[in-house]
């Protein structure tokens, strides 16, 4: 069992279509954990496009959007293009919330296997996707910018839809 520093029962979330009028707040949540950063008009465009779904994981009344996912589904293949959970409620299982809800209205919209890229050392990540059954099926060496100005490695990860 994993040890979190900061406490925390699991907070139940409800997921849904992300709205516009979440997109800045989402906009700023990416720019915490990647150089690539989304402004606001990059999620306005990202939503346009038809073949891209994107979910919130909100609290119930849905005044607080804890985090986002973004795929873009060419049936029946997905690929996550993007997660985010906001660091001061990370480790209560909205993340994992969140992708189950997610990758559900993937397959129901004929996703049958899902692709992503994650960083090699992001190992909080990379063990919430496991969980999901995602595995290795390839490495892109120096694919991130880093904030410092280094690159790192990016594996490529599938699963199949259930
Ligand atoms: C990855 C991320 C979305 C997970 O969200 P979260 O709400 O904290 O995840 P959960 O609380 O639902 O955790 C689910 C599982 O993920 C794994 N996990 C998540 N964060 C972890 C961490 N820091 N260390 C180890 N395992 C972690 C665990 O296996 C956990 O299962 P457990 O509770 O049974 O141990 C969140 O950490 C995040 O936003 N990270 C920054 C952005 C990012 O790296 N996105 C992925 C880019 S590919």
């Amino acid at each position: 069992m994993r040890f979190w520093p900061f406490a925390s029962k699991p907070r139940e979330v409800a997921v849904r279509p992300l709205e516009p009028r979440w997109f800045a707040d989402c906009a700023q949540l990416h720019a915490r954990f990647f150089a690539r950063s989304w402004a606001v008009a990059d999620f306005e465009e990202l939503t346009r496009d038809r073949q891209v779904m994107a979910d919130g994981a909100f609290d119930g009344p849905g005044k607080t959007c804890f985090g986002f996912a973004v795929s873009r589904l060419v049936a029946p293949e997905a690929e996550l293009l993007s997660i985010a959970v906001d660091p001061r409620h990370q480790g209560r299982g909205i993340g994992r919330q969140l992708l189950k809800a997610h990758f559900a209205r993937l397959a129901a919209h004929g996703a049958r296997e899902v692709f992503l890229e994650v960083e090699q050392g992001n190992s909080g990540a990379i063990h919430l996707y496991e969980q999901f059954g995602f595995a290795k099926v390839g490495e892109r060496a120096g694919y991130y910018p880093k904030k410092d100005g280094s690159r790192a490695t990016a594996l490529v990860l599938r699963a199949q839809l259930s």
